[in-house]
C-alpha cells in the first residue's frame, strides 16, 4: 500500500480574482503533489473557492448580482486560472456545493452529539472585519482617530452590537491544542509559526461566535433558535470543512473510507494571514466532533510586490500570474516555459514560510543566471556535443574509465549526482522547495565544470576511448536533472526528456549503492531545437514589464520616461552615460527651517543652506513623512541645479532627494557632518 499524501490550498475568496499571492500558494502545492506522484504516494491535492459570507454577499450587492450569479461568475475563473497555469490532477471544491453543505450541517449535528456543551446561543457584541470575516477584540486593532481599523485590510471594523449567535466553547480547547502541539511539532511549521500559536494558546481562548444572522448569504444553522431567529453558520466553520467534505461521500457521511484514509495525512498550505483560522479554530471543531487531526498547518509568507502589498487601490500590485508566465514565455516553446520559469523564481527565490518581494529585477536576475546560464548552457552544451560526437563514441558506460575515486571526473559526477537524488528529495519531503532547488542547482553547476574539466571536444580530437563514457555521463546527468526538475519546472523536464527520448512515465530517479545513472533508459539525444530559456536581454526586459503592469497606477515607469520616480528595483529605466550624470549638481544642504503650507496636505516649505550668499527656498512633497520641525538641522542632498520653478504659489529653487514615491520612506543622508554646499558625486 502506497503512503497517502494530501495537500490543500486555501479556498480563495470570489471576490476578487486570481493574483499572484494566490497563484503561489497554488503552484507550490502542485510542486508537492508532482513529488508525491512521482515518488509513487497516493496523492490527493485540494483546491477551490470560498462562496458564502457577508463580504461575498456585499460584492455581489454593489454589483448588483445576486450572491449565486456572482458565485457563478468568479468561482470558475479559479478553476480556469489553474488549469491555464498547468495545475496537475487536483480536485476542485466549491462551498456552494450540495455535498459540501451537507457535510458543514453533519458537523454541527455531530459536534451537538459528542459535545452537547459546546454549541451555545448568547448574544455577540464586538468588532469584526468583513475582510477577514473575523472577530477581533481591541488589543487586536489599531485606532485611527477615532476609528478602529483592522491591522490586515487597513480598513474600519464594523461593531456588531448584540446580535444573537451561537457560540462554540472555543475556550475548553486551549489545552488539548497546546497538548497535541507538544507531542507533533510537525502539525505546525515551520518553526516560527508554531511558537506564534503556542503563545497565542497560553494566553487563553475565548469562545467563539460561529452563526450570524445579520445576513443570509451562508448555511443554514441546522436547529432551531428558541427567539425564531434565522442563523447562518460563521464562513470560517463553512470554509475550513472544505478539508474534509471533499473526501466525503456523495451523501454527506463524515465516515467514508477516503476521509479515514487520507485527512489524517492532510497538509494544509495556506498563508500566515489564516494561521489561526487553521491551527487553533479549525483542530478545536474537529477535536469537538471527535474527528481526527490534519497531520500538519503549512504556513507560507506573504508576497509583497516591488515592496507595496498586493491591494486593490495599487493595480500594478496586483500581477496576473496568467499575464506573467505568457510574458516570460520568450523562447520557441512558449506558455509552459513561461509557467515553469515564474515558478521557480517563486518557489526558490524565498523559503518557504518567509515573507518575500516580487521585483523584476530579481525574477531577471534569476531567469538569466539560473534558467537561461545554468540549465540552459548545460542543456544544449550537452547535447550538441552528444549529437556531434555520439556516432563515432556512442554515449554507453564504460566500466574501465569509472573507477572509485575523487580524482576522476565521471565517478565524482555520478556521485554527487546520487548524493543530490536523495538530498533533494529529503528537501522536498520536509516541504523546503527553495533549498531542493539550490541543492539541484549545486548539481548542475558541477556538471557544468564536468564539460569544462573533460572537454569532450578535445576529446574527440585526441580519439579518447573515454569520449563515449563522458557523454553517456553526460547524457545521464540531464536525465537525472530533467526528473529532479519535474516538481517545479513540469514543461521543462518534460522537454527535455523528449530530447533525451524518455517518454515513459516520470518517476523520481532512486539511486542505488552510489549509482543513480544507471537507472536511465536507453537514451538517445537529439540535438535541441532552441533555447529554453533564452537570456532577458534589456529591450526583451521592458517589454516583459509592460506587458505586466503596463502603465497601471503604481507601475514602475517605462524605460524612456524620467528616473526619479523609478523604483529602487525596476531594471527598465534607460541607462545614463557618464556625462549625463555630471551634469546633475547634487549638494549637500542643511534645513535651516520648514512650515506647512496651508492647503497643501503633502508639501512643505524648507529653506536649505547649500553654503550660497542665501538659503535656497525649496518645496518639498514630504509632509505626510516628516513634520516640519523634525527637519530643522539635518542634512539632506539637493539637486541644485534644477531649473526653479513655481508650486503652491511659492518659488522653488532646487530639489531634495528621497525614499520611495507613492509614499516617502526616507531622506537621503550622510554618515557624518559635511559643510552645506559639498558636491555630492
Ligand atoms: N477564503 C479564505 C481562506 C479559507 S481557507 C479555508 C481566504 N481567501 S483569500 O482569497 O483572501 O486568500 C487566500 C490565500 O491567498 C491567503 O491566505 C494566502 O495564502 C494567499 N495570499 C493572498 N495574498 C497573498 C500574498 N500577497 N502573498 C502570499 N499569499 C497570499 O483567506
Amino acid at each position: 500500500m502506497s503512503t497517502p499524501f494530501y495537500i490543500t490550498t486555501p479556498i480563495y475568496y470570489v471576490n476578487d480574482v486570481p493574483h499572484l499571492g494566490h497563484a503561489y500558494a497554488t503552484m507550490v502545492a502542485d510542486a508537492f503533489a508532482r513529488f508525491h506522484r512521482m515518488r509513487g504516494d497516493d496523492t490527493r491535492f485540494l483546491t477551490g473557492t470560498d462562496e458564502h459570507g457577508q463580504k461575498v454577499e456585499e460584492t455581489a450587492k454593489k454589483r448588483n448580482l445576486t450572491p449565486q450569479q456572482l458565485v457563478d461568475e468568479v468561482a470558475p475563473r479559479f478553476d480556469e486560472a489553474w488549469k491555464t497555469l498547468d495545475i496537475a490532477d487536483y480536485n476542485f471544491i466549491r462551498t456552494t456545493s450540495e455535498k459540501h453543505k451537507q457535510v458543514v450541517t453533519n458537523l454541527w449535528h455531530r459536534i451537538r452529539r459528542e459535545s452537547p456543551e459546546d454549541l451555545y446561543l448568547a448574544s455577540y457584541q464586538g468588532w469584526y472585519c468583513v475582510g477577514c470575516e473575523a472577530f477581533y477584540t481591541e488589543s487586536q486593532l489599531v485606532k485611527d482617530g477615532e476609528t478602529w481599523m483592522c491591522t490586515t485590510h487597513k480598513r474600519p471594523v464594523e461593531f456588531i452590537d448584540k446580535e444573537r449567535s451561537w457560540f462554540f466553547k472555543l475556550s475548553k480547547y486551549a489545552e488539548p491544542l497546546l497538548a497535541h502541539i507538544k507531542a507533533h511539532p510537525e502539525f505546525i511549521r515551520p518553526d516560527a509559526y508554531r511558537k506564534e500559536i503556542v503563545s497565542f494558546l497560553e494566553s487563553g481562548l475565548r469562545d467563539l461566535s460561529v452563526s450570524r444572522t445579520s445576513f443570509a448569504w451562508g448555511i443554514p444553522v441546522p436547529e432551531a433558535d428558541p427567539d425564531g431567529m434565522k442563523h447562518v453558520i460563521y464562513v470560517w466553520m463553512d470554509a475550513l470543512t472544505n478539508y474534509y467534505s471533499d473526501l466525503c461521500p456523495p451523501d454527506g457521511s463524515l465516515d467514508g473510507a477516503d476521509a479515514k484514509n487520507y485527512f489524517p495525512h492532510a497538509i494544509h498550505l495556506i498563508g500566515k494571514d489564516i494561521l489561526r483560522f487553521h491551527a487553533v479554530y479549525w483542530p478545536a471543531f474537529l477535536l469537538s466532533a471527535g474527528l481526527p487531526l490534519p497531520k500538519s498547518i503549512l504556513a507560507t509568507g506573504w508576497w509583497t510586490v516591488r515592496g507595496e502589498k498586493i491591494s486593490k487601490s495599487m493595480p500594478a500590485t496586483r500581477i496576473d500570474p496568467i499575464k506573467l508566465a505568457q510574458a516570460l514565455a520568450v523562447g520557441p516553446f512558449g506558455m509552459p516555459l513561461g509557467i515553469d520559469a515564474m515558478r521557480y523564481y517563486l518557489m526558490r527565490e524565498v523559503p518557504l514560510g518567509n515573507d518575500g518581494d516580487f521585483t523584476f529585477e530579481g525574477l531577471f536576475g534569476r531567469f538569466n543566471a539560473d534558467l537561461a546560464n545554468d540549465l540552459g548552457n548545460l542543456v544544449n552544451r550537452s547535447l550538441t556535443l552528444i549529437a556531434k560526437f555520439a556516432a563515432d563514441h556512442p554515449p554507453v558506460r564504460d566500466d574501465q574509465f569509472h573507477s572509485d575515486g575523487h580524482e576522476n571526473p565521471y565517478w565524482q559526477l555520478e556521485v554527487h549526482a546520487f548524493e543530490t537524488v536523495r538530498v533533494v528529495a529529503r528537501e522536498f519531503e520536509a516541504l523546503a522547495p527553495s533549498r531542493a532547488l539550490e541543492l539541484l542547482w549545486r548539481f548542475i553547476g558541477q556538471a557544468n565544470r564536468f564539460i569544462d574539466q573533460t572537454q569532450p571536444w578535445a576529446m574527440a580530437r585526441s580519439k579518447d576511448p573515454a569520449l563515449g563514457h563522458a557523454l553517456w555521463c553526460l547524457q545521464s546527468s540531464l536525465w537525472t536533472i530533467a526528473r529532479m526538475i519535474a516538481p517545479v519546472l513540469p514543461a521543462t523536464s518534460h522537454t527535455l526528456l523528449g530530447w533525451l527520448g524518455d517518454t515513459g512515465p516520470v518517476t523520481w530517479p532512486e539511486g542505488v549503492d552510489g549509482r543513480v545513472f544507471t537507472q536511465a533508459p536507453q537514451l538517445t539525444a537529439q540535438p535541441p531545437s532552441g533555447a529554453m530559456f533564452p537570456r532577458l536581454d534589456e529591450p526583451m526586459q521592458a517589454k516583459i514589464l509592460a506587458a505586466v503592469i503596463g502603465d497601471e497606477p503604481g507601475a514602475a515607469p517605462a524605460p524612456a520616461k524620467p528616473a526619479e520616480s523609478a523604483k529602487p528595483a525596476a531594471p527598465a529605466v534607460a541607462q545614463i552615460t557618464f556625462d549625463d550624470f555630471a551634469k546633475l549638481e547634487l549638494r549637500v544642504g542643511k534645513v535651516i527651517s520648514a512650515v506647512a503650507i496651508p492647503k497643501k496636505d503633502k508639501l512643505l516649505h524648507l529653506h536649505v543652506d547649500l553654503g550660497e550668499a542665501k538659503p535656497r527656498s525649496i518645496i518639498a512633497g514630504i509632509a505626510e513623512a516628516y513634520k516640519p520641525d523634525a527637519l530643522v538641522g539635518s542634512q539632506v542632498i539637493v539637486v541644485a541645479n534644477l531649473a526653479p520653478r513655481k508650486m503652491a504659489g511659492l518659488m522653488s529653487e532646487g530639489m531634495i532627494l528621497a525614499a520611495g514615491d507613492e509614499a516617502i520612506l526616507g531622506l537621503s543622508a550622510l554618515d557624518r557632518d559635511v559643510p552645506p554646499g559639498t558636491r555630492v558625486r
